[in-house]
């Protein structure tokens, strides 16, 4: 059975270039037989900043927003994060989604993709993420990818490809996969 893979991106500013990536490696997940995917925009999201009266994990949420934001992840099986680098580390939205649940992460397998406008490629925000999904479970996948120079890969909408970012992120789908296998088969007392 694929798993429920959820490709988040992690902008939330209109022009972003980071969500025509999203949509590329949503199209290379959804070619591939592993993953069934579903696309999550946090600008479309509108997460509040965390206004809960409870701890996330206590899995009690007052709010409307909460409950629904809860009841999107929760059924994901795993995720591709593409997140874009601010000032050197990853975006407050993104922070603030993860915050915001717990349990609905717990075991989760994750990949990282990020991307700049400069030669890092936001590599320095997947390591700043790093403890932020250890301490809430989620198991980042190995490799990953991240993709400088976003502002000149991006026209009109589309993510323009090169040979060398298709095989990173295909590398990074596979990686998912096989953690995904590995939690499928737990679940399933293999
Ligand atoms: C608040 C802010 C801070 C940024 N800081 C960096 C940075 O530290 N290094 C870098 O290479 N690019 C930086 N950029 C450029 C972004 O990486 C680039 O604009 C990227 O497209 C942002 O993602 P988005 O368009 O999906 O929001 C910054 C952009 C913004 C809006």
């Amino acid at each position: 059975m694929p798993s429920r893979l959820y490709v988040l991106s992690a902008s939330t500013r209109p022009t972003s270039s980071g969500r025509p990536l999203a949509r590329w490696i949503a199209e290379l997940a959804a070619a591939r037989t592993e993953f069934e995917v579903t696309t999550v925009d946090l600008a479309e999201v509108a997460l509040p900043f965390l206004d809960e009266p409870e701890y996330p994990s206590t899995g009690r949420y007052a709010h409307p927003h909460t409950r629904a934001w809860s009841e999107l992840i929760f059924p994901a099986d795993a995720f591709v994060f593409v997140l874009p680098m601010y000032n050197g580390g990853f975006t407050a939205p993104l922070k603030n989604a993860i915050d915001s649940l717990y349990a609905e992460w717990q075991d989760k397998p994750v990949g990282l993709i990020s991307y700049s406008a400069g030669p890092s490629g936001g590599a320095p925000a997947i390591e700043m993420l790093r403890p932020v999904l250890d301490r809430v479970g989620l198991r980042p996948a190995t490799p990953t990818l991240s993709v400088p120079g976003i502002e000149d890969l991006v026209s009109d909408g589309a993510f323009h490809a090169t040979p060398e970012f298709t095989a990173g992120a295909q590398a990074v789908l596979a990686g998912v996969a096989e953690l995904a296998l590995e939690g499928a088969g737990v679940r399933a007392g293999a």
